[in-house]
């Protein structure tokens, strides 16, 4: 629960001060979250009970936030047409931020994810070779060897930041923000994933990886119809412990802008799946997700009890938030937009 209120505190609206009562089923709620104020501010000259920014307002009249409205919406069952149920395969066009991405417009070689209609984020190493005419950016797309459908939408990339501190050794920063020539439409099949909570740990919640990577480790290539693996976000100490007992030194620290998901036994992100999104269920919307980490890097895949790395996109916030203020083009959007509504 606490999370849900911090969730809504980000963006608009200040709740802390909600909810004292001013009368019979009466409550101070911030100013725009009420129909019809009992106390119009103007007109009565005594003071109201609630503070300058609020209404006292009848609970008939308060409106209630809902869940974001243009962002991380996923389709549970897919799009255009019903397809059989496989273990570890994601619907078509379950996951409409998902993008691929692709050398010489055939290679596929990683994914990434939609947050805004123009960027995409993806992790450092993938960029590493790249230019911005080496590559292009699939919207739309669930089988790779389907890349023609009404549904697709390729893009080309005008610029590429990547963190200035990346390391490839650690994984430390491993994140990219990839811009586009032109936006991508914001229609179904294709839109942007919510952005993370800011200050929430995920610790031990399941939460899904997207991508086109390698079904396991001794797979020979990727997966044309795109993996959806659900797995526990694993806390930090005990991610470090794990790691340490697998043949690491005992002195293996994990860099602050990484977060651990899996551990289990055939269940993990894959060769190929670097730069694609780890996204989790928005409390109380099972099906809108927020963006929380990038594949970045493991040791093997799905082996028990070892655990992968990913770029914890809530840590890297402020610089992603920095680097979409300062430097790229404007105007952008960052923030989903919350859809009011009467309760
Ligand atoms: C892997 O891809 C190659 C080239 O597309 C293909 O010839 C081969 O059959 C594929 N192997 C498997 C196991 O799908
Ligand atoms: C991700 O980073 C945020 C912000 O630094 C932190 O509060 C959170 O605990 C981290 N998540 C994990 C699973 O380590
Ligand atoms: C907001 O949500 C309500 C109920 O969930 C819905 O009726 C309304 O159309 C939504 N508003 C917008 C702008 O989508």
């Amino acid at each position: 629960m606490w999370r849900r209120v911090i969730f809504i505190r980000c963006c608009f609206w200040t709740l802390t001060e909600t909810g004292a009562p001013c009368g019979l089923q009466m409550e101070c709620v911030p100013q725009g979250l009420c129909k019809t104020s009992a106390w119009n501010q103007n007109a009565i000259s005594w003071p109201s009970p609630c503070q300058r920014s609020e209404s006292c307002c009848h609970s008939s009249q308060k409106l209630v936030i809902g869940a974001p409205l243009n962002c991380g919406k996923s389709n549970p069952n897919g799009l255009g047409g019903t397809v059989e149920e496989v273990v570890d395969q994601a619907k078509p066009n379950e996951f409409p931020w998902t993008v691929a991405l692709m050398q010489n417009l055939i290679n596929f070689f990683g994914a990434g994810t939609l947050v805004t209609e123009n960027i995409v984020i993806t992790a450092a190493h993938l960029m590493l070779d790249k230019t911005i005419n080496d590559f292009g950016i699939i919207g739309g797309a669930w089988d790779l060897k389907q890349l023609a459908g009404k549904t697709i939408q390729w893009r080309t990339a005008t610029r590429i930041v990547s963190h200035p501190d990346f390391n490839k050794m650690t994984g430390a920063n491993n994140i990219a923000l990839i811009v586009l020539e032109t936006s991508f439409v914001m229609k179904p099949p294709i839109g942007p994933i919510c952005w993370p909570t800011s200050g929430v740990s995920f610790d031990r919640e399941r939460c899904l990886v997207a991508g086109w990577g390698r079904p396991d480790f001794l797979a020979k290539n990727y997966s044309y119809k795109q993996k959806k693996i659900d797995l526990p976000i694993v806390s930090r100490s005990d991610c470090e412990s794990l790691l340490r007992r697998t043949a690491f030194v005992q002195s293996f620290q994990l860099d602050p802008t990484i977060l651990c998901a899996g551990g289990e036994r055939g269940r993990d992100a894959c060769i190929g799946d670097g730069g694609s999104p780890l996204m989790c269920p928005i409390p109380g919307h099972p099906a809108i997700y927020e963006l929380v980490g990038i594949v970045n890097s493991g040791f093997s895949c799905g082996l028990e009890n070892v655990p992968a790395l990913y770029t914890n996109i809530s840590h890297m916030r402020p610089w992603i938030e920095k680097q979409l203020n300062d430097e790229l083009n404007k105007p952008y959007k960052t923030f989903p937009i919350y859809n009011i509504s009467y309760d």
